[in-house]
């Protein structure tokens, strides 16, 4: 029987915003109850024009907000109300790639440093294991041993995501969240980088729920799709199906551009 890693129901998300002092408040309604569940082993692509929702299902699925409405499982826990203490034994377990920009990480650290900075954090090992630990993280992730002293300014864009996933990874989370994870690396790379995503995923096991723009990279990586449109999701299932018989209107739209 296959395990389910995540399991969301009802999910969504609020903002309240003020244009001005003046102004009224205004309601956005970013994610309206959402459903879907991801298997171990499994990755899920999430697509959907830019303002559907997606990034705040992330930020939701990470606890870096909280969600309005409906409850998020990771693993068979509850973690919709979990914070602090309670909720540190599961935040090793699901971790976040962010397109890389260099704002994801602190320039003043070495590779090194961002790298033992989880395995610290999380006390993944012990502190004299943690220089080969950074050294075997480094290989995992096709990186040399001798950028260790760097800093994040002197490796390239696909360099830097690689030292990201590394640090994910450090934690040994079972399920990882991609935020076009590739989105803002030259084309060149992008290939590389989703490569190391799907052999990473061999390798560990991993699951991901994957946020992309580009169907090419879903039809390559993901076995299920689910689709976003205003904060709904109008259409899920196996990306083959979906991609050659999609049903929801959107989703044709959404295709046939993207196809065009
Ligand atoms: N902190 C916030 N405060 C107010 N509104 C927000 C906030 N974060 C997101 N929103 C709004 O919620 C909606 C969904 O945004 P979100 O970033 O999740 O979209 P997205 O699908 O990730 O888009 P993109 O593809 O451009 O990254 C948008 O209307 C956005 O303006
Ligand atoms: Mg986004």
């Amino acid at each position: 029987m296959s395990i389910i890693a995540l399991k969301v129901e009802g999910l969504s998300k609020h903002f309240i915003i003020k244009r001005s002092v003046f102004s009224k408040k205004i309601k956005i309604d970013a994610v309206k109850k959402i459903n879907f569940v991801v298997k171990q082993n499994e990755s899920m692509g999430l697509i959907g024009e830019s303002g559907s929702g997606k990034t705040t299902i992330a930020n939701m699925l990470l606890k870096l907000i909280d969600s309005s409405e409906g409850s998020i499982e990771l693993f068979g826990v509850d973690i919709t109300n979990l914070n602090g203490e309670a909720m540190r034994a599961h935040r090793k377990d699901i971790q976040i790639i962010f397109q890389y920009t260099h704002a994801v990480l602190d320039p003043k650290m070495t590779i090194e440093e961002l790298i033992k900075e989880p395995l610290v954090i999380h006390q993944i090992v012990k502190e004299h294991d943690l220089d080969e630990e950074v050294d075997r993280l480094l290989q995992m992730v096709g990186l040399s041993i001798l950028e260790r002293k760097k800093f994040p300014s002197q490796l390239s864009g696909g360099q830097n995501q690689r030292i990201i996933i590394a640090r994910a990874i450090a934690t040994r989370a079972k399920l990882i969240v991609c935020d076009e994870p590739v989105s803002a690396l030259d084309v060149s790379v992008q290939g590389q980088i989703l490569n190391l995503l799907v052999k990473l995923k061999e390798e560990l096991g991993l699951t991901y729920v994957l946020i992309t723009h580009d169907l090419s990279v879903v039809k390559h990586m993901c076995n299920r799709i689910a689709v976003m449109y205003q904060g709904e999701i109008v259409e899920i299932g196996e990306t083959e199906k979906v991609l050659s018989n999609p049903t929801n209107p959107y989703t044709k739209k959404l295709i046939a551009s993207i196809l065009d």
